[in-house]
C-alpha cells in the first residue's frame, strides 16, 4: 500500500506518548501505510536518549506517523531520518528563514531547537517491518520549563500563533513528497538533506566521548554517519552516540 501520511489521523485528548500508541497499532492490527496519531497532550512523551519531551498542552505538534517501508534493509535506517527531517525543515521554512536539519535528529531555527524526532524501528529478519515516525514540533509555546537545551518555537520566532491542524497537514505534504524523492530520486534527496545541513561544508566544533575537536562537516554517508575531515585532512566518519556538535 503507496505511504500516505495522514491518510488516517488518531486525536486524543491525552496520551502517555504518541510513539507508543502507534507503536502497538502497528503491530496489533495492520494499520493503514501513513496513519497519524496526535494529541493534545502526552503525559510521557519520549525523547532522544531516554529524556522525556516536554511540550505544554494544547501549544504544540506532538504526532507519530506509521510508515510501511518497502524493502528497507536496517543498515539503511538513517534514509527515513533524512527524508523526514528535510520534510520539517521545508514546511517551518514558509514561516522562518533560517532553519536547518541538525544532525542526526533535530530541527533548528538559529542557534536553537525547534524539533526533535524520535523514530523507531520494528524488523522482520534484516529489513524494517514498520518504522514510527514520532515528531514533537514547538509551535505555540513561549516558556519551556525542562532543562532542556535551547528550546523555542515559530510564535516566539515569528510572533504570531498556529493552527496545529493546519500545519499538521501541512508537514504530511512535506513528508509524503519527501518520501517520494527518497523512493525515486535518491540523490536528489541526498542534494537536498546535505543543503539544509546544519554545519555542512564549514569548520564546527565537536564533542566525543574524550575529547573536543574541530572538524569540516562534509556530508552524511547511507548508514547515517557524519562524515567529518580532521585537520590532517583525512575523513573519520561518526555514529550517533559517538560525537555531538558543540554549538
Ligand atoms: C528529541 O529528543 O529531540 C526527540 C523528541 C521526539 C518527541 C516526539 S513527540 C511525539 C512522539 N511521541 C513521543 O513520545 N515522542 C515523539
Amino acid at each position: 500500500m503507496d505511504f500516505i501520511p495522514g491518510i488516517e489521523k488518531l486525536y486524543f485528548e491525552s496520551i502517555d506518548s504518541t510513539n507508543n500508541y502507534a507503536i502497538n497499532l502497528a503491530r496489533n492490527e495492520a494499520a493503514k501505510n501513513g496513519t497519524v496519531i496526535w494529541t493534545n497532550f502526552q503525559t510521557a512523551g519520549k525523547g532522544q536518549r531516554g529524556n522525556f519531551w516536554e511540550s505544554a498542552k494544547g501549544k504544540n505538534l506532538t504526532f507519530s506517523v506509521i510508515y510501511y517501508p518497502k524493502n528497507l534493509h536496517a543498515s539503511k535506517q538513517f534514509e527515513i531520518s533524512k527524508f523526514v527531517t528535510l520534510a520539517i525543515s521545508q514546511s517551518l521554512k514558509k514561516y522562518y528563514q533560517d532553519i536547518r536539519i541538525k544532525w542526526p535528529n533535530d530541527i533548528y531555527a538559529g542557534n536553537k531547537k525547534i524539533a526533535g524526532i524520535l523514530i523507531e524501528n520494528t524488523l522482520s529478519q534484516a529489513n524494517i517491518l514498520f518504522s514510527v515516525i514520532g515528531i514533537g514540533l514547538n509551535l505555540n509555546q513561549t516558556i519551556f520549563e525542562s532543562n532542556a537545551p535551547n528550546p523555542v518555537s515559530l510564535a516566539t520566532l515569528t510572533g504570531r500563533e498556529y493552527d496545529r491542524s493546519e500545519f499538521l497537514s501541512e508537514i504530511c505534504t512535506e513528508i509524503n513528497k519527501a518520501e517520494l524523492l527518497f523512493n525515486q530520486q535518491p540523490e536528489e534527496l541526498n542534494t537536498k538533506y546535505l543543503s539544509e545541513l546544519f554545519g555542512y561544508q564549514q569548520w564546527m566544533k565537536f564533542r566525543s566521548e574524550d575529547n573536543e575537536f574541530e572538524g569540516l562537516i562534509k556530508g552524511v554517508n547511507e548508514f547515517g554517519f557524519l562524515q567529518v575531515r580532521n585537520k590532517q585532512g583525512m575523513l573519520d566518519e561518526y555514529a550517533f552516540k559517538e560525537i555531538s556538535l558543540v554549538l
